[in-house]
C-alpha cells in the first residue's frame, strides 16, 4: 500500500512582535480599553506577530516552505503538488498557491488554495494525503499562511486581541510506511454567521463589511464538542485509542478550548503543544507553525504519534492522525 509521510517542517513569523502591553497601548490611542490580564485570563495569549503592509500570505508561506524543503532535503523543482490553506489570500485570484509556486521556482506542478479558515491546514493535509495515496502526486508542499491582521476590526476589542500573522509548511512524500494514519473532516454551513468576514468585491467596490465578525461564545461552545468527536473518529479509523497519542497539536485559538479538548481526550496538558501564548490565533497557519516549533525544539520526535486538530469558520472542523 502507498502512504504519505511528513519529511520536513518549516515556519515563518513576521518580525514585528506585539506583546499584550504593546497592543493595549496601540488600542488605547483609539479609545479602546483592554488589558494584559483580560487577554491572558480569557485566551492565554501574551504576544502575536503582525506583518508589514507589503508582506502577504505568499511571502510568509514562501519562507515557511523554504524551511520545510531544507529540512526535508528537497529542491523546489522536486515538488509535484502545492496546496496552500489560507483565508487571507494575496489576491481574489489567482490562488496564493500559484503566487507562492512562482516565487519558490516550482513552476509546472498543480497548485491550488484550500479555504476552510482555521481548519484549512487539516483539510489541505488530508487532500494532499489522498492525492499521494492515489498516485496523483509523490512529493507535496502543504502550507498554511495567513495575514489576519488585515481583516481585524481594531475598534472591536472582542476580536482584535485574538489573532496574529504567520505561516507553517510541511513536505509530504509518498512512503511504504505510514505516515498519515487517518483523517476525519466535517463542515456545517448553518453556522456561517458565527465567524465570518461578510464583505465581498463587486463592481470595483467592497460590498458589505470586510472585517472579521465573531460570536465568541457560540464558537467556544461548538469547538470543544466537535474537536472531541473528530479526534475519536480519527483514532477509531486507525484502530488506536487516546492512550496511543504522544502529542496533541490543536488549532491554537484559545488556551481554554485546548484545555477543554485535552480533558475530553483524557490527555494531560504535558502532551499538548502550546504556541498560542506567543503567536495568538494564526488561523490556517497555527497547526503547522506549532508542529514546526515542536519538531525544532525536540518535543515531537520521529516515530511518535501526533493528532492534529482544526476548527474554525464555516463551521469547519477535522483531525489528522499521523506518525512522524
Ligand atoms: N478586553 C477587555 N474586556 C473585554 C475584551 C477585551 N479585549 N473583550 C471583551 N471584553 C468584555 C466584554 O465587553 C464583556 O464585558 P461585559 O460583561 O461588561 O459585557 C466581558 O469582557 C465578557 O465578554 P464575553 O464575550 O462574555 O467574554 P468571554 O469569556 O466569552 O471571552 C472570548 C471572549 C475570549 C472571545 C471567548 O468567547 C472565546 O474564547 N471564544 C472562542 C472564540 C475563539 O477563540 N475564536 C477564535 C477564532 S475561531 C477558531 O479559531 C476556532
Amino acid at each position: 500500500r502507498r502512504y504519505s509521510r511528513i519529511t520536513g517542517t518549516g515556519s515563518s513569523l513576521p518580525p514585528r512582535r506585539l506583546t499584550n502591553a504593546d497592543l493595549v497601548a496601540e488600542l488605547a490611542q483609539r479609545g479602546i480599553e483592554t488589558s494584559d490580564e483580560w487577554i491572558v485570563e480569557r485566551t492565554g495569549i501574551r504576544a502575536r506577530h503582525f506583518a508589514d503592509p507589503e508582506v502577504g500570505s505568499s511571502d510568509l508561506g514562501l519562507e515557511a516552505a523554504r524551511n520545510a524543503l531544507e529540512a526535508a532535503g528537497v529542491q523546489p523543482q522536486d515538488i509535484d503538488l502545492i496546496i496552500v490553506a489560507t483565508s487571507t489570500p494575496d489576491m481574489v485570484f489567482p490562488s496564493t498557491a500559484c503566487i507562492l509556486q512562482n516565487k519558490l521556482g516550482a513552476n509546472g506542478c498543480p497548485a491550488f488554495d484550500v479555504q476552510a479558515v482555521c481548519s484549512g491546514f487539516v483539510y489541505a493535509l488530508s487532500v494532499a494525503d489522498a492525492m499521494i495515496q492515489s498516485g496523483a502526486a509523490s512529493r507535496a508542499l502543504v502550507v498554511g499562511a495567513e495575514v489576519f491582521s488585515r481583516i481585524l476590526d481594531f475598534n472591536d476589542r472582542t476580536t482584535c486581541v485574538l489573532f496574529g500573522d504567520g505561516a507553517g509548511a510541511v513536505v509530504l512524500e509518498a512512503s511504504d510506511t505510514p505516515g498519515i494514519l487517518s483523517s476525519d473532516l466535517h463542515a456545517d454551513g448553518k453556522h456561517v454567521g458565527i465567524l465570518c468576514v461578510p464583505g465581498n468585491v463587486s463592481g470595483g467596490q467592497v460590498l458589505g463589511d470586510p472585517l472579521l465578525k465573531m460570536d465568541g461564545q457560540a464558537v467556544f461552545k461548538l469547538a470543544v464538542g466537535v474537536l472531541e468527536k473528530a479526534a475519536h473518529a480519527a483514532l477509531a479509523k486507525a484502530g488506536l485509542t487516546e492512550s496511543d497519542i504522544d502529542w496533541l497539536i490543536p488549532h491554537q485559538a484559545n488556551i481554554r478550548i485546548m484545555q477543554g479538548t485535552a480533558r475530553k481526550l483524557k490527555l494531560s496538558m504535558d502532551k499538548v503543544v502550546v504556541t498560542v501564548d506567543q503567536h495568538g490565533n494564526t488561523s490556517a497557519a497555527s497547526i503547522p507553525l506549532a508542529l514546526d516549533h515542536a519538531v525544532r525544539n525536540g518535543q515531537v520526535k520521529p516515530g511518535q504519534t501526533v493528532l492534529l486538530e482544526g476548527v474554525g469558520g464555516g463551521f469547519t472542523w477535522g483531525a489528522v492522525l499521523l506518525k512522524m
